[in-house]
């Protein structure tokens, strides 16, 4: 069992107060992803979980029993660093064994726990090598292994994937997952890579500037984003916004424009609407009907039309010059210079406030489900 609880958890440098206060539950063996910009207090927040620094305030429990003044090696947490941290002139095995043989646990125990890890991550034939002679990919693999051979409740990951090149990104991101469904034990993970969050947190804490914007599980946060900033923040390439002004109001509908826009009437799904107010739509480029030529939408020109193939993903300026992203399944005819029509697909879009915050959806008219172009059945 591990559940671990930050209670007003602050730190200041000096006079830069990092953290105002985090509070935050996690629950035994879930899988916790910290995103957030560069900057926003991720690892001070980890940091101060592992007991690598003091807290200015707060308190963190473990099992309900604070462990805020308890030294990092006896919180029963281990953490695995961007940089690896593996120590250069000793070979793998004593990599794994140093901090076991500091805490003078028995020959034998520390043999079984070098083994054991080294078998679940697969570098038993790297033992006896030095980290000079890995790749990359190994040496996090050895980091790792190091954080597993000291058994801990919680296991605090920044940043481990950042030094590795795409294709080993996606090998080690499922072997983290793997590894998490083989040990059970609750897991929090920093990073800044969109697919990182999406596909390996149960739950996703959006930070911004030391605060929480949101906790909830990955399409949660996809699909009812709280306000303006996660709606931005989570999801890549990220949500398209028109900002406007809300027109006529009436039972079903209402009309929404902005100065270069033509006026778009949308179903009303909500009761405070008022004519006059300051809103922006917020669109994400998968949820955009596009035809050729002008229509009722919104018309935007092509400016690139990036072809991946399996995706289209293709760069659009509104009159005014702001950019506008559709992002299409399958490959596109469409070319630089060409008129687009656009609309939001119906129930698919999302209404920000003034000051970014959501405007909540009338219970029965919320977000839809995506379109699913090559549903399972
Ligand atoms: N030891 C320190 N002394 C002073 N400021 C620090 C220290 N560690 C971090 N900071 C500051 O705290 C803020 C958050 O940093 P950090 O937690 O590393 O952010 P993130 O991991 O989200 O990029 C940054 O503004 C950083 O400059
Ligand atoms: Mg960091």
């Amino acid at each position: 069992m591990a559940k671990l609880v930050l209670e007003k958890v602050a730190k200041s440098f000096g006079l830069v107060n990092v953290l105002p206060g985090v509070d935050l539950d996690i629950e035994d063996g879930e899988f916790v992803v910290f995103v957030g910009p560069s900057g926003c207090g991720k690892s001070t927040l980890l940091r101060l979980i592992a007991g690598l620094e003091d807290v200015s305030s707060g308190d963190i429990l473990i099992d309900g029993d604070s462990v805020t003044h308890v030294p990092a090696a006896d919180r029963g947490v281990a953490m695995v660093f961007q940089s690896y941290a593996l120590y250069p002139h000793m070979t793998v095995r004593q990599n794994l064994s140093f901090g076991l043989e500091n805490i003078r646990m028995q020959r034998p125990e520390i043999e079984r726990r070098v083994g054991e890890a080294a078998r679940l991550l697969q570098i038993e034939q790297l033992l006896e090598r030095r980290p000079k002679e890995l790749s990359g990919g190994q040496r996090q693999r050895v980091a790792i292994g190091r954080a597993i051979t000291r058994d801990p409740k919680i296991f605090l990951f920044d940043e481990p994937l950042s030094n590795l090149d795409a294709e080993l990104r996606v090998l080690m991101r499922i072997e983290i997952t793997r590894l998490h469904e083989r040990l059970g034990n609750t897991m929090i993970y920093v990073t800044h890579d969109q697919i990182e969050a999406m596909t390996m947190a149960d739950k996703i804490v959006v930070l911004r500037g030391g605060v929480i914007e949101q906790v909830g599980a990955p399409l949660e946060l996809y699909n009812q984003p709280r306000n303006a900033f996660v709606a931005g923040f989570i999801g890549s390439p990220r949500m398209n916004f028109v900002e406007g002004t809300i027109g006529e109001v009436s039972g079903e509908t209402f009309t929404f424009t902005s100065p270069d826009l033509p006026a778009m009437t949308l179903p009303r799904r909500t009761a405070s609407l008022a004519a006059g107010q300051k809103v922006s739509v917020g669109v994400r480029p998968e949820d955009l009907i596009v035809s050729k030529g002008k229509g009722s939408g919104w018309p935007v020109t092509v400016s690139v039309a990036e072809q991946h193939g399996a995706n289209s993903y293709i760069h659009c300026s509104r009159p005014n010059g702001e950019p506008l992203l559709i992002h299409q399944p399958g490959q596109s005819a469409v070319e630089r210079g060409d008129i687009l029509n656009v609309s939001p697909v119906p129930a698919r879009w999302h209404l920000f406030d003034a000051s970014g915050l959501r405007i909540e959806i009338e219970p029965g008219q919320e977000m839809a489900p995506p379109i699913l172009h090559t549903a399972i059945q």
